[in-house]
């Protein structure tokens, strides 16, 4: 993780560093909704792009699926889950989302959060289309990302809001509409069966407690007080997604491979 320099760290790395476990934009309340719809059980073989700290991975592993395979594209992560992990049948590879290299039709069930939103629209479109190779027919992906609303949000105030959050959170993000995520996906083969969406609350207070416990919640705090350089961020953070507040939400897909 980078962690070298707090001024140009990403936000998540950041908020992991702090003692965030939760990074996703719809908290855990939206990725119990993702993982409660895409019904996991012990016939499924399941990917995770991008599964970071692996909050997600822990909850999809009690579902005990036949498989489990998490491909993220930084080692600092690959080598945490590995160690986190050691010991369960999970296997967590270095990678990239948009050419996973495992085999076609490989897997029953693909999900992703928080990480197609940090990319190009091209670099979605390759995420999404590597999705469905490595699904068999019939599989289904699901997506966990931020949204801009409503759908018919003036492109100004949009790039100026994708402007300001890349600013603060120091990624290059590029969230698109609900209905932008929704057309995407079937641009790339899916059927979109089921779509939810919530607040962009990460950083508001009764979100981290909702997400991290009341203790998990403490030691956040304690980390950005004690912290001059980490509080400027965080507020920073805070402070546009407040501005935007609005117009952002998280979203969750849930979509077919016909
Ligand atoms: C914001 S975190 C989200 C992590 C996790 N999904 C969660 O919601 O807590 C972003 C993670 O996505 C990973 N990532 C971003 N783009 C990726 C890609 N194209 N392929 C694989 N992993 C990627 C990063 O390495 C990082 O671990």
């Amino acid at each position: 993780m980078h962690t070298e320099n707090i001024e140009k760290m990403s936000g998540h790395w950041l908020l992991a560093k702090i003692g965030k476990k939760v990074l996703r934009p719809g908290g855990l309340s939206l990725t119990k909704k993702m993982l409660s719809m895409l019904n996991i059980t012990s016939a499924d073989d399941i990917v995770e792009f991008a599964p970071g700290l692996g909050f997600t991975a822990h909850m999809t592993l009690e579902k005990k699926p036949a498989s489990y395979i998490g491909i993220d594209a930084e080692q600092n992560a690959v080598d945490y889950l590995n160690r986190e992990f050691g010991g369960t049948s999970a296997q967590f590879k270095l990678g990239n989302a948009a050419e996973s290299s495992l085999p076609e039709q490989s897997a029953s069930k693909v999900y992703g959060e928080a990480m197609l939103s940090m990319h190009a629209d091209h670099r979605k479109a390759e995420i999404i289309q590597e999705a469905y190779r490595i699904l068999q027919p019939q599989g289904y992906y699901a997506i966990h990302e931020l949204a801009l609303r409503p759908d018919d949000l003036d492109s100004n105030v949009k790039l100026h809001i994708q402007k300001e959050l890349a600013l603060a959170i120091k990624v290059n993000a590029r969230p698109l509409t609900v209905s932008e995520w929704t057309t995407l996906l079937e641009k790339g083969g899916f059927k979109v069966l089921k779509v939810e969406t919530a607040p962009m609350h990460l950083l508001e207070p009764q979100r981290i407690i909702d997400d991290e416990g009341v203790s998990g919640a403490v030691k956040i705090a304690k980390n950005i007080l004690l912290n001059p350089s980490i509080r400027k961020r965080v507020f920073q953070m805070k402070k546009i997604f407040k501005k935007h507040e609005k117009n952002m939400c998280a979203v969750v897909i849930i979509a077919k491979k016909e």
